[in-house]
């Protein structure tokens, strides 16, 4: 049975308490609160260049995503994971994340997804609800991210399967490429108190240590990696703000950021044929059970 509340679909047997209606909900949240920082950059979220869709393409198939039916796509964003899920077959799919504009777009497409407004560390789902829980590059900028894994393990059905995606190699291995615009962010760190700057609201979770911390067996991280070709700087510079990268660029004082963004077009103006490339980890386990 489903539940239609305006553009939310979920199925009613799911839920424990109904969810804020898309249509409804309006962001709330403090500065710095990635939440707010993901509804602004909504509409311009994976557009200049297919970024997340790559790598959601590259996670479905590592995790064999086909072999579960019913899938919860956990801070789905414009559901890059969960319209793959759907491609390789999987008959029940639902996306939440807290960024209303973000379920918006995705209601709008009018697929056969399942929408809802929701916290990853609260989720409206009752126990043992869903065949696999998975969630892309969203575990390493919530506040408490062995909240959001307890979460994503107790709406996962005995045995099946929870994965997250977060940037960078399983291994922890440096990619084996040159960025010649990491030596540019670089030089710009110094204007972020935590020399970091990157990731707002970031945090420094142990991918691994959580799904083990967790409870999950079979644990195990996959390096994918993903290739874009940009035609030309201003390309890159809009792909670089329009995700989470784009914190960063928000973050630094006026002039800083033109200089940032002078320096980082001409790198890659200077590079015909540059390609965007990146690595992230698939981490996933299996809940115990049968
Ligand atoms: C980098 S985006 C990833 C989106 C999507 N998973 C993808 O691969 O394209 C991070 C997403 O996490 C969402 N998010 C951040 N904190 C959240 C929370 N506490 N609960 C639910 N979603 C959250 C943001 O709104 C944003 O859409």
């Amino acid at each position: 049975m489903t539940l239609c509340l305006g553009s939310v679909l979920v199925r009613f047997g799911h839920l424990i308490r109904l969810p804020i209606s898309v249509a409804d909900a309006t962001v709330v949240g403090m500065a710095g609160d990635p939440v707010l920082y993901f509804n602004d950059v909504a509409d311009r979220y994976d557009e200049a260049a297919p970024f997340f869709a790559s790598f959601a393409r590259e996670t479905a198939t590592a995790l064999g995503i086909g072999r579960f039916a019913e899938v919860l796509d956990v801070g789905a964003g414009r559901g890059a994971l969960a319209k793959e899920a759907l491609t390789h077959g999987c008959t029940e799919v639902i996306a939440v994340d807290a960024a209303p504009r973000m379920m918006q777009l995705l209601a709008r497409e009018r697929t056969r997804i399942g929408t809802a407004v929701m916290d990853a560390q609260r989720l409206a789902f009752r126990d043992l609800a869903f065949d696999a829980v998975v969630s892309a590059f969203v575990i390493h900028i919530v506040p408490d991210p062995q909240q959001v894994m307890r979460e994503m393990v107790r709406v996962v059905r005995s045995s099946g399967l929870v994965a997250v995606v977060v940037p960078g190699r399983a291994d922890d291995l440096p990619d084996p490429w040159d960025d010649p615009i990491r030596p540019i962010v670089n030089d710009f760190r110094r204007h972020f108190a935590d020399g970091h700057g990157r990731h707002a609201g970031g945090n420094y979770a142990d991918e691994e240590a959580l799904l083990l911390e967790a409870g999950l067996r079979d644990v195990q991280g996959v390096t994918v990696e993903v290739r874009l070709p940009v035609s030309n700087g201003e390309h890159y510079w809009q792909w670089l703000t329009s995700h989470g990268a784009g914190a960063f660029t928000q973050g630094l004082p006026g002039t800083a950021r033109s200089e940032f963004r002078r320096r980082v077009t001409a790198a890659v103006d200077e590079r015909p044929g540059f390609c965007i490339r990146r690595s992230a980890a698939v981490w996933c386990g299996r809940r115990h059970g049968r």
